[in-house]
């Protein structure tokens, strides 16, 4: 078969990009994706400047630099052929009068530096007592995988197509009555916006209300990725202590007196990371302080679903008057981090915002999951699973905790948490966390390093210890290998 070469090698003439070069770029493009097999004989040098109308010493140039990368070879009498061994194939393509080292420097010192937000990848082991993470095999799989299928063949052809960036209005429906139920929150659909997970919602919320410079408010310790966010949005962060009745709410008065505080981030339900409920007077405090100096509070009740004792803490949003609390909540918890539903609720004007910043960072929410989070809803499935759960998160608790307790002694300090799904565990000050971690690892368990809070408080050595995700043969093997290590 004659290969047109014409078509083939494409370039621009007004392009800044030397033409040998572009010549060489697009036969290595054709080369590499096998239009171009290896002993494929290019045509002469006179012929391919006439079939592509260049000066014959462009085309000399462009076989001398595929003959110097090793992407052709010639065969004296014969021509120019793909070689036999092809180079390595590396993503870099020459650019104009530049060395790949120049290309690559150019590029780094064009885009912007985020190593500020850098987060190690999830490690995943099979055992692991991870942030605090659902079990999955628990997760109500098969009717999920049954209500997928059914809305992908079935559905109305229109539902598929795009859809209000805010979330389908049923989901939004039913799931604010169901907040209204379960959490004594009350929101009309135009106060709810559907996300892709509480992470989303964080970044909507800091991105609608914060500028540069702007004063945000965590606790010491809190949710790194929260922080990492308001970091990245350019705000000023300030830090308050956080002890065993949650974020020292006094503390705010004191800053907001000399400072204009536009935002304070709390996990009021299950403090992350160290697991305290916001007792009920902070609560009011913290909501009075929200109006006398008029800023925001995110309030990511990440993990509400789970609370043990018997009568859960209300949100702050559900006693919330004026309009300052956005509540950030998704179903990674209470289903799996996989299944990419979040939720905010806050003032429809908060929402209206946050629904075109949404719709130009991701058009829409996955509106199949929502159908399916819909009828889940509907027909009282979200419900009975959530209770289902619940109990079996309870036993967990209380199992892991109990054997860690009797496995390491003094070795761990730790109070068990009224909910939620992680302990927060100090260890005794012989125990180096970050080689502990290290070691455990390599026999197949996960633990974190307590590196995550090393920045605000290096004399710590702690870190969560979920213990939701394992069940009790697999906590056993845990703690056993844990026990050995220490
Ligand atoms: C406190 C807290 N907030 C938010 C998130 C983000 O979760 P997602 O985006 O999966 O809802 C997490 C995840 O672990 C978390 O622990």
């Amino acid at each position: 078969m004659k290969i047109p070469f014409k078509s083939l090698i494409v370039f621009d003439k007004e392009s800044s990009i030397p033409l040998y070069i572009q010549i060489t770029n697009a036969i290595i493009k054709h080369i590499q994706s096998g239009i171009l097999p290896t002993n494929t004989r290019l045509p002469g040098t006179r012929e391919l400047a006439e079939l592509i109308e260049v000066h014959r010493k462009t085309v000399i140039a462009a076989y001398d630099e595929l003959l110097s990368q090793n992407w052709v070879e010639t065969v004296p009498q014969k021509g120019t052929f793909v070689a036999t061994k092809l180079p390595t194939i590396k993503p870099t393509i020459l650019a104009e009068n530049s060395s790949k080292e120049d290309w690559n420097t150019r590029v780094k010192t064009r885009i912007n530096d985020n190593s500020v937000i850098y987060q190690p990848p999830h490690i995943q082991h099979k055992l692991a007592f991870n942030d605090g993470l659902p079990d999955v095999r628990l997760a109500p799989r098969e009717e999920l995988a049954r209500l997928y299928a059914h809305y992908i063949r079935y559905a109305d052809p229109l539902s598929l197509g795009y859809t209000n960036p805010q979330g389908d209005i049923r989901f939004r429906t039913l799931f604010a009555k169901y907040l209204n139920e379960t959490r004594g929150i009350q929101a009309a659909t135009n106060q709810l916006i559907t996300t892709r997970g509480s992470q989303m919602g964080i970044y909507l919320a800091g991105l609608t209300i914060l500028q540069k410079g702007d004063t945000a408010i965590v606790g010491e310790l809190s949710y790194r990725a929260a922080n990492l966010t308001f970091k990245q949005l350019r705000a000023d962060l300030v830090t308050i202590p956080v002890d065993e009745e949650g974020l020292q709410v006094d503390a705010i008065e004191e800053i907001c007196q000399h400072k204009k505080v536009k935002l304070i981030y709390v996990t009021s339900h299950h403090y992350h990371p160290t697991t305290v409920t916001l007792k009920p007077e902070r609560r009011l405090k913290l909501l009075a302080l929200a109006e006398k100096y008029q800023f925001f509070i995110i309030e990511d009740d990440y993990d509400y679903a789970y609370h043990y004792a018997n009568t859960p803490i209300l949100p702050l949003a559900s006693a919330d008057r004026y309009g300052w609390v956005i509540y950030v909540g998704s179903f990674s918890k209470q289903i799996a981090p996989a299944f990419r539903v979040g939720y905010v609720v806050a003032h429809e004007a908060i929402i209206e915002e946050m629904t075109k910043l949404r719709r130009i960072i991701d058009r829409q929410n996955d509106s199949i999951l929502e159908y399916c989070l819909a009828d889940m809803l509907e027909n009282g499935d979200l419900k009975r699973y959530a209770t289902k759960a619940m109990k079996v998160y309870r036993e967990r608790r209380d199992f892991t905790s109990s054997l860690l307790k009797e496995a390491l002694g003094d070795k761990i300090d730790f109070k068990v948490p009224d909910g939620g799904m992680a302990i927060w565990a100090k260890f005794a000050a012989d125990i180096q966390l970050l080689t502990l971690s290290e070691k455990v690892a390599k026999n197949g368990l996960y633990l974190a390093n307590g590196q995550n809070y090393k920045a605000e408080n290096p004399t710590l050595n702690a870190c969560r210890m979920g213990f939701a995700s394992m069940n009790q043969q697999e906590t056993e093997d845990a703690v056993r290998i844990l026990k050995k290590a220490i």
